[in-house]
Order: C-alpha cells, then structure tokens, then sequence
C-alpha cells in the first residue's frame, strides 16, 4: 500500500473509492438551519466539501436510508457516471477526543478496518480519505488508521485451491489534507504491519507445514534478510548443555527440536531486551493428552515464537541502539513410545531439578531452558510470550493477555505499548502465596500447581528460571487465535505481541513518531 498525502481539491482527484467521515452534528446541522448557509466547523474539509449539489443529494439518499452518522455506521454510494470516483463511504465519526490511550487509538483501527472492508467488497483498489476532520498529525492515531487498513485486509488463502478474487489489499491510499503527516510514522507502521502478517501466516499454517524444522528456516531467512546474529542450537547441543526440560518435550515426536538465537547487536547499545517466545508447532498434550476438540486450534501454539521472529524482522529494518535478542524454543508435543511419561524427572539447564506430573504443561519446560540461556547472557530485560495456558483464556477471554512482572515500571510500559497497538494487557498477580502449589516431593519443583489459579502457577514455574533479571511474561493463549473476523483482527492467527513488544523496545527511544 502506497501512502500518500494529497493536497488536491475533490475536483482534482480521481480515485476509486472516496471516504468521507462525517459527525452526527454536522449531519444534523441541516434539519435545524434548513436553507442558511452554515458556517462549517471544520474548515470546509469533510462533509460540506463536496460540494451543495453532492451533498444535497447524498444527503437525502442518507436520510432516506435512515442514516444517522453514529460512530463507525457506514454507507456506500456508486457512482457509475462519475469519473473521478466510483465510490463514496460516509463512515460515522465522533468526533470528540478520546483521553485513553486505548480507545483514542482504537477508533482510528477501527475506522482503516471499516475503510479496507469496503473496498475489498467492492474490489476498490485506490482510495482517498478526506481527512480534515481526523487528527493525523497526531502519529498515534496515524499509525493506528493505517495498522486498521493493512491488517484489516489480510487474508490467508494459501492452502484454498478456489480463491474467488483475491484481494491484494489497498494499493494506493491518499489522504487529503493540509496537516504535516510523519512520513517516519507511515514507514514503521508498513514494517510493523508486515511483520504482524508474517507472524499471522506462521500461526495459520497447517502444523505439518510449519514444523520445528521450518520455524528454523523461516527465522534463518529473516536473520539473513536483516543482517542478525543467527545461532542454532540441535539436539545434541542441547543434550551437551543440559537442556533437558526442552528435550524431554520432544522426546515423542518423530520431529526434531531447537532452539533459535537471533540477536541484533548494535556497537555501543543502550539497553538489552532479550524476547523469548514459546515455539510448540503442535501440542497433542502429550500422553497427559488433550481431547479432539482441544487440539483443533493447537497448531496456534507457537504463536510466541511467531511474534519473536516478527519482533526480529522489524527491529532488523529499524537498526535502534538496543540490542535485542530473540529466543525461540521449539518443539512438537506428541506421543509415541519414546514420550515423556507423567512423573519423569529432568534436570533444567540451569541445574533445577522438575517433576513432569502432566506432559500437556509443555511450555514452561521449553521456556525452562530458553529463559536459562537468556539470563546466563544477562540481559537488562526479559519478555517472553506464550500460549501458555487455557487457565488464563478463561480469566481474561479472547481480547485480553495476562501480564505478569513483579517490575512496576515494567508492566507499566508494556500495558501502555499494548494499548497504542490495540493488543490489551491486562496485569496479574505473580502471587508469591501460591509458590507453594508448584513444590515436588521427590523433585525440586513441579510442572504444574493445584485446581485454580493456573496461569499464576504457570508463571511462577517460570519465575524459577529468570533468576533476578527483570522479567515480564505475558501469556497470550487467549488473544493469539480469533474464531471471528473483529475489525483489523481477522478469524485465525492474529500475530499478537508483535506491536506491543516493537513499541515498547521504541518507547526509550523517539517511539513511532
Ligand atoms: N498450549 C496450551 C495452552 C492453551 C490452551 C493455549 C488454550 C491456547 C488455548 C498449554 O500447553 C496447555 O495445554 N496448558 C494446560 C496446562 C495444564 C495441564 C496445567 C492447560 O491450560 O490446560
Ligand atoms: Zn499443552
Ligand atoms: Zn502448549
């Protein structure tokens, strides 16, 4: 998607789909001052800009259709005689000014979602926004018109053999106004949203497709593209290290394990963020196995893994003064006769001793190791994301991930990022009270605590492994896989954590501005 800005007149431009908001005040403004000439509030540039005639006419369709200009109500007009536009949608807009961050930003996604589902249905391709009444300058909110446009159009069609028109998305988006728009602002958002995409692509591939194996690849093809450290660790440098939690995951499958190192190092970096994501291609749940219903989405359970390789990609274009290093443990969970068996005792890599009471609590074993590798290379910093646990899905549902940090500033900055991305964190308790729950009598600790409260215990599990870096994991089993099309959020993978984690690496630096 091209993006530019246009000066031009609606006289002057030619475009397929024209895009209009419009407030419910200034669309009432007419019943009340009927033939007086009004002065407009907004300069001319939304509604009353196209002009007496257009406008007269648009209006009584709009009334006619009983219209009301509510915020995201839309309309579309064609115009087969016209030959400057085929289209016009008048989108609702209120107008007032949101103080949260979240729903200030979420307008705007969802208006470039509203924008790019138009034009898809009616195969529009150029489009312009008569953006006089929105606030572009701002760049949250442009970054956040323009995340709504491009993800709101991805669609997966790989593995359909029919594809009934493929829409490529917008290919040239013009925005009509006067206002300074950061061309830095478009630049990073087209990264971000790319990397989202790729990061949806892994989720939604079939899991005998988007194997440990091409995981591998995938983040090899990217370390490559962007100049990364690349480090592979296979089995037998895994065994030679101690990363026994990880194998012992592995041990079922006819599938290989690994753990990827990427890292972007710059020469005298300011901070370190070490990003660690759970890369389980598939979990059956192991012989502690899941029912048939509870795998059917479980090829989503490298998601982590896929934001981490998001994470890299973007970081690699943007060359910041932080260095960042991704971790990618992974695995397939399977059965075989080679499986883990409930009650086996490993010895993590950083010497804890764990009993493996359910085989279905996978990802904090491979976290295990992973994070034990992270920490021993010290870091300022470490996030990790992870499907980790149908406990915190039922906490928190389908928008919202769980934070856990005993860093204050920490969740503070990630919670603000997630909320500029549109991605809800929501913080919980790393309950210290619970630490209890995970003890083992014949080990040092236990896969897996009591009947509640799993996400907490989960997360303490993995609390074990980080030693006294700070430390902030987020499990995002929920918000990693939608079951429905919602705005820029389409039905499958959703390529969560990607943005958040991007923004709050930018956020010590000059952020998306
Ligand atoms: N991958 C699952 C968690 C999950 C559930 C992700 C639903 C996405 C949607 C994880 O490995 C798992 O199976 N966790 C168990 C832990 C339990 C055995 C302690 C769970 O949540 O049931
Ligand atoms: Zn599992
Ligand atoms: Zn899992």
């Amino acid at each position: 998607m091209r993006v530019s800005v246009s000066n031009k007149t609606l006289n002057s431009i030619k475009t397929d789909l024209l895009v209009v908001p419009l407030t419910k005040e200034e669309f009432k403004l007419k019943a009340s001052k009927k033939g007086k000439k009004k002065k407009s509030q907004d300069g001319g540039s939304t509604f009353s800009a196209l002009g007496a005639r257009l406008k007269g006419a648009l209006r009584e369709k709009l009334e006619h259709i009983g219209f009301k200009a509510e915020a995201a109500e839309t309309s579309l007009f064609t115009f087969p005689g016209e030959s400057r536009w085929s289209a016009i949608l008048l989108v609702g807009w209120a107008g007032d000014l949101e103080s949260r961050t979240f729903e200030r930003c979420a307008k705007y996604r969802k208006l470039g979602a509203l924008i790019v589902d138009a034009a898809k249905k009616h195969n529009l391709k150029k489009v312009a926004l008569l953006a006089g009444m929105l606030e572009l300058e701002n760049s949250e909110a442009l970054n956040a018109l323009l995340e709504g446009l491009s993800l709101g159009g991805y669609e997966f069609t790989k593995y359909k053999s029919k594809v009934d028109r493929k829409f490529l998305g917008i290919s040239e988006f013009a925005l009509m106004s006067n206002g300074k728009i950061s061309t830095r602002t478009v630049s990073l958002t087209t990264r971000v949203c790319e990397a989202t995409m790729l990061a949806r692509d892994l989720v939604n591939t079939p899991p005998r497709d988007c194997t440990p194996r091409v995981l591998v690849q995938v983040a090899r093809d990217v370390a490559k593209k962007g100049k990364l450290e690349f480090k592979l660790y296979e089995k037998e440098a895994l065994r030679k290290m101690g990363a026994n939690a990880l194998l012992a995951v592995a041990q079922g499958s006819s599938e290989p394990p690994f753990l990827i190192r990427m890292a972007y190092a710059p020469k005298k970096p300011t901070k370190t963020i070490a990003v660690v994501g759970k890369g389980v291609t598939f979990d059956s749940g192991g012989l502690s196995i899941k029912t048939g219903s509870g795998m059917e989405t479980m090829k989503m359970d490298m998601a982590g893994a896929a934001a981490v390789i998001g994470v890299m990609q973007v970081i690699s274009a943007i060359r910041p003064e932080v260095e960042v290093r991704g971790y990618i443990p992974t695995v397939e969970n399977m059965i075989s006769g080679a499986a883990t068996r409930p009650g086996d005792v490993v010895k993590a890599l950083n010497g804890k001793t764990i009993e493996i009471l359910n085989t279905d609590a996978e990802g904090r074993l491979i976290l295990a190791d992973a994070l034990s590798l992270a920490v021993r290379e010290k870091p300022d910093v470490i996030i990790d994301l992870a499907t980790l646990t149908g406990a915190c899905v039922v906490a928190l549902g389908s928008d919202y991930a769980g934070l856990f940090t005993s860093d204050d500033d920490l969740a503070e900055d990630l919670t603000e990022a997630g909320d500029l991305s549109g991605e809800r964190l929501w913080r919980m308790p790393l309950a210290a009270e619970y630490k209890e729950l995970i003890k083992s009598s014949v080990a040092d600790i236990r896969n897996i605590g009591g009947q509640w409260g799993g996400a907490i215990t989960a997360a303490l599990f993995l609390q074990e492994f980080v030693a006294k870096t700070p430390w902030a994991h987020i499990d995002l089993a929920g918000p990693a896989f939608s079951d429905s099309d919602k705005g820029h959020v389409r039905k499958g993978g959703v390529g969560f954590g990607v943005r958040t984690v991007v923004r709050y690496i930018l956020g010590g630096l000059e952020g998306l501005q």
